[in-house]
């Protein structure tokens, strides 16, 4: 996961610098570098591997200077190498760039970029933000111009750090959307940017988030703060506390939201280093397939518990359609007492955050007796589900601390789906053409969570409206049925309200009896293909005097023709909408939860990690 750093200030800045970095290590990343401003000329040290490998580089070839930048990288675009490390350096050599995001449109920026001539020396997209600044930085004349008219060109989320010997008593920091953070610590006679609280705690507790679409420039003695459009911002310097929970917790009130709005992040890592875009590939090292092992899968069985069950539904319904594999989902619980159907032809696949649930780990192991092939998707670096695992795909997601699972469930989804295109690639079951496609689909993923996130504004007035109701319906059909159950579960896990999550078609055969009034329903209805199904599940809800929220996609023109209460989210490919028909509904539970008063992190009678039966 990229990591942020940058010093300005009087003393030596690439021990500051490397210490930041260090500090963001447990992250994970697979390269590292520094870019120093050394008597006028930017000086670069960057290598793949871990960062002992770029200190003894720096001990080798030392660069002092009193103003730089650093990045740990996670490899999006390109390989893991030194050209492919930050920071990126433009053509004349007077600026330089580290990035956390995607460049959605990176591949037209380039080909324009060379049709202007500009050589590329890397295969990343950050590269292009570089030669932006270069170029905008020669019409303009100013740093903070020239970077403010390159992110008008630029699709996604981005968290950028620019410095040039150009404007050499400056750092530039610019966030747009969710790719993480950008936070400037202040000190005295110095300050400091980084991409995560914990870089910069040892130097200052006195700090300024940015919000999207702002920009610092950060200078020794102070920061200035604009938003996109060059007006002037009147930031809050916010003290950190001193202690170490309170301080991980940064700009958020519960660990929960922090997570919700890291989901831009985890996203973007978990596409990293596993999907290639020029090539349209997946690649999933860590499962040691090849296509004739990818063949003779007869099978696949996803065992898990809780929400990961959840996102288990999700991957069945893309492993089917995607790589043709027929799939079960097993509850752990129960699998683990069937005596299943199991031989060397079926992988059982368990999902669990923690790696150590009870349940999960004793339905590998009934799996394993009965000869299956064992993989897993974890969360918990060196858990037992990974370790006994024969091959494990691992979320990159960090830790998760809030108990209610959030950025732990949109992991899996896309997990599920990298699987099934691998698989239907080995397999031979996607055409170049429509691997191509769902590859390039999952581009735009993380900015478009972040869209989602943006408009939580909107999600705290419906909490306001409904956060005294004593039940919910949630209602959803194919690939978002799960999400109806995972925003039922994550209502009632932590605001107490009883909430059931329900495939809309079988409302009919039951819980329509119940439905008033007092009831609301939420309708998962986005523009997927059981959409017009959910339409009529709306109406029909009405009918009875319910009183329907409904997750209905940006310019859908038939819901708002029948309720007022919409959340709505931006179009995306039906195969990913449960990524972002999920990340409201965890904003909703999250503030009614939290308007309740309620201890949203640690919800009464709940573990993060249930290791009994
Ligand atoms: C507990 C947690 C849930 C979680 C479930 C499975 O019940 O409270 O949030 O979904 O365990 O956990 P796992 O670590 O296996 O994903």
């Amino acid at each position: 996961m990229c990591g942020i750093v940058g010093y300005i200030g009087d003393r030596d800045a690439t021990p500051i610098i490397l210490g930041g970095l260090k500090r963001l290590e447990y992250r994970g990343y697979d390269s590292a570098g520094v870019a120093v401003l050394d008597d006028g000329q930017i000086e670069i040290r960057r290598d793949a591997g871990k960062l002992s490998h770029l200190e003894s580089l720096v001990n080798d070839m030392p660069v002092h200077g009193k103003i730089g930048i650093g990045h740990t990288r996670w490899a999006t675009h390109g390989e893991p190498n030194a050209r492919n490390a930050h920071p990126h350096i433009g053509s004349t050599g007077e600026f330089v760039v580290v990035h956390n995001g995607i460049v959605e449109n990176y591949l037209a920026l380039r080909e324009e970029l060379e049709a202007e001539g500009t050589e590329f020396k890397s295969d990343t997209d950050t590269e292009t933000i570089v030669h932006l600044v270069e170029k905008f930085f020669a019409i303009e004349g100013n740093l903070l111009d020239a970077v403010r008219r390159t992110l008008q060109h630029l699709k996604g989320a981005h968290g950028i750090v620019v410095m040039s010997s150009r404007e050499p008593d400056k750092i530039v920091a610019a966030r747009v959307g969710n790719a993480g953070g950008v936070v400037i610590g202040l000190g005295e006679n110095e300050n400091y940017v980084a991409s995560d609280l914990p870089a910069i705690l040892e130097h200052t507790r006195k700090v300024v988030f940015l919000e999207s679409h702002q920009i610092a420039v950060v200078t020794k003695k102070n920061v200035k703060v604009i938003d996109t459009d060059g007006k002037p911002i009147n930031t809050q310097v916010q003290r950190i506390a001193w202690d170490p929970v309170a301080a991980e917790k940064g700009e958020y009130r519960h660990f929960m939201q922090k997570e919700i709005h890291e989901q831009v992040r985890s996203l973007t890592d978990t596409l990293a280093g596993r999907v290639d875009f020029d090539a349209g590939r997946v690649t999933l090292h860590e499962l040691n397939l090849d296509a004739a092992k990818a063949k003779k899968i007869q099978k696949i069985i996803i065992t898990a518990c809780g929400t990961a069950a959840h996102a288990g539904m999700v991957g069945k319904i893309l492993i089917e359609r995607i790589a043709r594999v027929p799939v079960e989902v097993a509850i752990a619980s129960e699998f683990r007492y069937a005596d299943p159907l199991v031989d060397e032809n079926t992988v059982i696949l368990a999902i669990s955050q923690s790696g150590e649930t009870a349940d999960t780990l004793a339905a590998m192991e009934e799996g394993r007796s009965k000869g299956g092939i064992l993989w897993s998707n974890v969360n918990a670096i060196g858990s037992q589900a990974m370790r006994i695992a024969d091959g494990c795909i691992s979320m990159q997601v960090g830790p998760e601390i809030g108990v209610a699972s959030t950025k732990a469930f949109t992991a899996p989804l896309v997990d599920m789906y990298l699987l099934a295109v691998y698989l239907g690639d080995l397999r031979g079951t996607l055409d170049p053409d429509q691997r191509f496609k769902l590859v390039n689909d999952l581009m735009g993923i993380p900015s478009l969570a972040g869209v989602c996130l943006d408009r939580e504004d909107e999600i705290v007035a419906l909490a306001r409206k409904f956060m005294n109701m004593d039940h919910m319906l949630y209602l959803g059909r194919g690939i978002n049925m799960p999400i109806a159950y995972e925003g039922a579960l994550k209502l009632k896990e932590i605001s107490y309200i009883h909430a059931e999550g329900y495939p809309a078609g079988e409302m009919k055969h039951g819980p329509i009896a119940l439905i008033d009034r007092s009831m609301p329903v939420v309708a998962l209805a986005p523009k997927d293909p059981w959409y017009d199904k959910m339409i009529s599940q709306i109406e029909q809800a009405l009918a009875r005097g319910g009183e329907v929220i409904a997750v209905a996609t940006d310019g859908d023109e038939r819901i708002p023709d029948l309720t007022d209460n919409i959340i709505w989210v931006p179009e995306v490919p039906w195969l990913l909408s449960p990524v972002i028909t999920s990340i409201p509904l965890q904003l909703f539970a999250y503030h009614i939860a939290s308007l309740l008063g309620l201890d949203v992190d640690q919800p009464r009678n709940l573990a993060k990690s249930v290791t009994v039966e």
